[in-house]
């Protein structure tokens, strides 16, 4: 029998950061090693053409995430990896969507709002019709099973949406779709601790899959924290968050205990939080040092992602073309 099929992106933003890796690839790596699906997960670069990215790093950054994804345990012997752009389909297929979907539909999308703000200057349609191309990753592949967080779930709303209206209008072809709603920690900055995680705030905010332990712990030592004694402070909180991730049961059950109590000392609580992300990551750095030095077999995995993909993608472009009435 058939597995359901699973699809998620993500966009080639760099290096992953613990925010992305709680938020998304440790959870990728756990459904694809349960065995219950058929998982394709792509680097979307034709998305990250809509932000402000220069051509230089987006080239060495969609090769990078790649690497990252393999070296944080998607398998490509057990999932399909692939650079969304690799198989031309997707855009061929957003264009169809497009000409299905209201504007109106669009104007709704909160991510839409959000980054026509965080970009004012830059307000292209690609943009706008963003989550159109997200729907013909998804649909492509007849995807049932989107893994996202919270922030996505219009869009994969507008999954369902836009197949129904294409079975509506051309006949039956394309399923009901589902998010995957994963409990997903919300990681805060390290020195903005009531603010989700980001890149964008700048390096001291962000702890990387790839930091190596004494960076992970000069970031930690400048977290912000609280006055000693001080409760409910949401610098403490990420901490034990993370601790509780990272770390072992036995030191989170104390930690916690201790900052209840008012007797945690912050910088025993730093120290040892560097210490188990660093072992964490460990086999993570080798992984990726190694993949680093070894393009061959990088772009083999590529390739071979891309033929995986591309050969589904095929097949369903052939049977929409005609559907259509464009064959
Ligand atoms: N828009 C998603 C994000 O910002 C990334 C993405 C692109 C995606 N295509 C997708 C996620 C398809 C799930 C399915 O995180």
């Amino acid at each position: 029998m058939s597995k359901p099929i699973l699809f998620s992106g993500i966009q080639p933003t760099g290096n992953l950061h613990i925010g992305n890796y709680l938020g998304a690839v440790k959870n990728w790596v756990t459904l694809q090693n349960s065995g219950e699906y058929d998982c394709f997960f792509s680097v979307v670069d034709y998305h990250s053409l809509t932000g402000n990215m220069t051509a230089e790093e987006r080239r060495e950054q969609i090769t990078r995430t790649v690497i990252e994804l393999l070296a944080a345990g998607i398998d490509p012997e057990k999932s399909t990896l692939f650079v969304q752009s690799h198989v031309p389909e997707h855009t061929e297929l957003a264009w169809i969507f497009n000409s299905l979907t209201p504007m109106a539909e669009l104007e709704r999308m909160t991510q839409y709002k959000d980054k026509s703000t965080q970009q004012a200057k830059n307000i292209n349609a690609g943009l706008f019709t963003y989550p159109v191309l997200q729907v013909a990753d998804v649909l492509l592949y007849h995807g049932t099973h989107v893994p996202v967080g919270e922030d996505q779930v219009q869009h994969i709303e507008l999954v369902r949406d836009v197949a129904r209206w294409f079975n509506n209008r051309y006949g039956n072809y394309f399923p009901e779709t589902d998010v995957l709603l994963t409990h997903i920690p919300r990681v805060k900055s390290l020195l903005e601790p009531t603010k989700k995680m980001s890149k964008s705030k700048g390096q001291g905010h962000v702890i990387e899959l790839a930091d190596e332990p004494e960076s992970i712990a000069n970031k930690l030592k400048k977290a912000v924290t609280a006055s000693e004694g001080e409760e409910g402070s949401p610098g403490v909180e990420n901490l034990l968050l993370l601790l509780k991730e990272f770390g072992s049961a036995g030191d989170y059950t104390a930690f916690s205990a201790a900052e209840k109590e008012g007797t945690v000392r912050y910088g025993d609580l730093k120290q040892v939080l560097a210490e188990s992300i660093a072992t964490y990551f460990a086999d993570f750095r080798k992984k990726r040092a190694a993949l680093l030095q070894d393009n061959t077999t990088v772009t083999a995995i590529m390739e071979s992602g891309a033929k995986k993909a591309g050969d589904v993608a095929k097949e369903t472009m052939d049977r929409v073309r005609k559907m259509v009435g464009v064959r």
